[in-house]
């Protein structure tokens, strides 16, 4: 066991959780295509925070190094992804994760509802599950596309020049692709009318 590690001796549990959780949404995805016919997820990404960006993090937030901070205070120790095709299915799996008995919600964020200025679209949820906070990001593969791109930006050196038309262009794109995904709902709707 790595004493030095931030999260002290419970990286093994956060794993069991991680896993439980990821093998939980797996199965209420499931459930949702036995309903619906229709897998909700288009894939699926779970990961405990890195010891050096957890470290990171606590710098930049100004908190302690300690396994307290990185359990207890900041809440993204052990994050999961779930990229779903349609808008609907965002939905449904929020619905589906609310009812287990064993999660508890501790916040919820709508940036679908309450897009952020510069575009970002994801409903977030943080999870109390088995002792430990778990950060659910929920998005469509329009919204997951575009996050990468941004994050890619954001993260990239000297941007300099083309600051402010980087952004509206960027911002253009979010509201064209979260157009295009009210599209293709309403096109899966008619499909599913039909039959
Ligand atoms: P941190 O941003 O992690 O410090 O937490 P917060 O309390 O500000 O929560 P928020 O819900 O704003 O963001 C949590 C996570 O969502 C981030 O760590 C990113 O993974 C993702 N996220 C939020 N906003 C953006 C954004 O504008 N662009 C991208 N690419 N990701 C974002
Ligand atoms: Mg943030």
């Amino acid at each position: 066991m790595d004493n030095n590690s931030i999260y002290g001796d419970h990286l093994e549990e956060m794993n069991m959780v991680l896993h439980h959780t990821l093998n939980t949404i797996k199965q209420l995805a499931a459930a949702i295509k036995e309903k619906n016919g229709m897998e909700p997820i288009e894939h699926l990404k779970g990961r405990i925070k890195t010891e050096e960006s957890m470290r990171e993090k606590c710098r930049r937030q100004n908190l302690p190094e300690t396994t307290d901070s990185a359990l207890n205070v900041l809440t993204d120790s052990i994050g999961i992804r779930i990229v779903c095709s349609f808008l609907d299915d965002v939905y449904a799996m929020r619905d589906y994760i609310a009812k287990q008995d064993d999660i508890e919600i501790i916040t919820e964020k709508d940036y679908i509802k309450n897009v952020k200025p510069n575009g970002y679209r994801s409903l977030h949820m943080i999870l109390r599950i088995k002792g430990y906070y778990v950060e659910i990001q929920l998005r469509t593969i329009s919204m997951d596309t575009w996050a990468a791109l941004e994050h890619h930006i954001r993260y990239k050196k000297n941007i300099s020049a083309n600051t402010s038309l980087i952004f509206s262009e960027l911002k253009r794109c979010a509201d064209e692709l979260a157009s295009t995904d009210g599209s293709m709902q309403t096109i899966r709707n008619l499909i599913n009318e039909g039959n």
